[in-house]
């Protein structure tokens, strides 16, 4: 077998290797990224230079390593993903949801006063930041007193990280006018913080479109008003696209909005939703009992009576100015650190979900997946009338009580499933994000170190009891980085 002394790797003796097929499975299996299929020189040079930092001997060496837990994977994806973006990238679809879809949306959710929205694949944040900055300063009024949520998640745990910090240099900016951003940020030498107002909606957090389940409501990722997925799925085969869609379908609301990149339309992709063109941009609406095809341009939707956008705060984008166009779609550029799951199928950690009443817990989880809070809710009440001690009901009932906005009780339901069974993973650590968001950064490292106790000695590939697809490795890297951001060690 052909193996390379240590440090000795080489792109060449990578691609010579014997198991250089089966990494390459295994990077486009966990990462979905297709692109690498028909670029092995790239991706030989890749895993070259991880091998060559990790002293392996061979490619079999490296894969033993990659299976051997999770950083190793995380630092070789950290190479392999493409992170380019900016403030209000592809202006005619912030023109789209500033017009229509924003309005739409809040009318209808004026009597529930929510709204949840997804940035999948946000990389470092400039999307879902943007997305706030409109609400804030375009829909500000209509929705003072709301629950918002603007979600974005990425697999590149480094741009998370950065995501979080809010600090960008002004290449981000380059579609963004000068009195924009000096509103909503203020600079720090060569760099511009985001003030807190554009932050307060936004939350990020890990998740790999490929190994995460999704629609799932343990992961947060469920009944959302709008999912903007772009530049994203450009990397992935055809085979993953078509099972991603769907994906995307369940996790919205009915009558929720799916916004793609603006290179990724396709008629039969997206077949179960309602297309609607707009002025450079489409748009696409789960709208349950929708037979397709139905072509709609945007003047063909009356907007709803009260939803007039507000005087506009913020200059109509078509104004802006764009000086560089994007990079290729088809050579994106090898980027930074990228967290992710090997898929497998693994024995779960800590305690299944109780038998008795499983039924019902199956029925409040779909629910839930589907966003009808509501339906979910009396479900969940319905199983604790009947049984009071189990903590898995508390559990579900503080994740849909988080989703409506009802802090308090969400609290209230996540420390009596600790009471009930302190075992149990999931209420710790949605307790720890609970407390995080309340800034109260000493209970929320307390939580925290109490997932950590409890996964001790459990080995990375078990997943976390009822957490969808989340492994012990993936909760335990989680729960670091909190403790790591909050200042409470790991
Ligand atoms: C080119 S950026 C797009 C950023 C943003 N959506 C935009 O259009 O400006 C692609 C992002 O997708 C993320 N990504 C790639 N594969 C992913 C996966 N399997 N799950 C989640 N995110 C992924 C990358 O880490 C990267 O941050």
């Amino acid at each position: 077998m052909t193996s390379v002394a240590a440090g000795g790797a080489t792109a060449q003796t990578v691609l010579a290797d014997p198991a250089f097929q089966a990494l390459k499975t295994l990077v486009i299996d966990t990462t979905g990224m297709a692109f690498y299929r028909d670029k092995n020189q790239d991706l030989a040079q890749i895993l070259a230079a991880r091998m060559m930092e990790t002293a392996s001997t061979s490619c079999a060496a490296y894969l033993e390593r990659l299976r051997d837990g999770q950083h190793e994977m995380d630092a070789l994806v950290a190479e392999l993903t493409i992170g380019e973006t900016y403030f209000f990238r592809h202006k005619e679809q912030f023109d789209a949801l500033r017009d229509i879809i924003l309005p739409e949306v809040i009318e209808r959710n004026r009597p529930l006063r929510r709204l949840r929205i997804w940035s999948a694949g946000c990389a470092t944040g400039p999307e879902p930041y943007s997305i706030a900055i409109m609400l804030e300063r375009e829909f500000g009024a209509r929705i003072a007193d709301w629950h918002v949520t603007v979600l974005g998640t990425d697999i590149n745990q480094k741009f998370l990280a950065r995501a979080r910090d809010g600090r960008y240099d002004s290449w981000a900016f380059r579609a963004m006018p000068d009195d924009i951003r000096a509103a909503c940020f203020t600079r720090h030498g060569n760099q511009w913080q985001i003030n807190p107002e554009y932050k307060r909606f936004v939350k990020f957090q890990y998740h790999n479109l490929i190994t995460g389940t999704f629609p799932s409501i343990v992961d947060n990722i469920a009944g959302f008003d709008i999912i903007i997925c772009r530049n994203v799925i450009i990397y992935f085969s055809p085979e993953t696209i078509e099972r991603l869609i769907p994906c995307f379908h369940a996790s919205l609301n009915d009558t929720g909005w799916l916004v793609m990149g603006h290179a990724e339309p396709n008629q039969h992709l997206f077949r179960d939703f309602r297309t609607v063109n707009t002025d450079g941009a489409v748009l696409y609406q789960r709208v349950d009992g929708y037979r397709p095809p139905t072509v709609l341009l945007s003047s063909e939707i009356a907007p709803p009576s009260a939803t007039k956008s507000p005087s506009a705060v913020l200059p109509r984008l078509a104004a802006l100015d764009v000086r560089r166009p994007d990079p290729p779609q088809a050579s994106p550029r090898r980027g930074q650190a990228t967290r992710l799951a090997p898929p497998r199928v693994v024995p779960q950690a800590s305690h299944p979900v109780p038998a008795a009443g499983s039924d019902s817990v199956g029925t409040i989880r779909r629910l839930a997946d589907q966003g009808q809070w509501d339906a979910a809710a009396a479900a969940c009440d319905a199983l604790l009338a009947s049984t009071p001690l189990d903590a898995w009901s508390h559990f579900y009932r503080a994740m849909i009580h988080e989703q409506v906005g009802e802090a308090a009780e969400c609290e209230k339901a996540l420390r009596r499933a600790i009471y009930l069974d302190r075992k149990l993973v999931l209420p710790h650590y949605h307790l720890g994000l609970f407390l995080l968001r309340g800034d109260d950064m000493a209970a929320a490292a307390k939580a925290f170190r109490n997932v950590q106790d409890l996964l001790r000695g459990m080995s990375d590939e078990l997943s976390v009891a009822d957490g969808d697809k989340i492994t012990v490795g993936q909760m335990r890297e989680a729960v670091d980085m909190h403790l790591k951001l909050i200042g409470g060690g790991s």
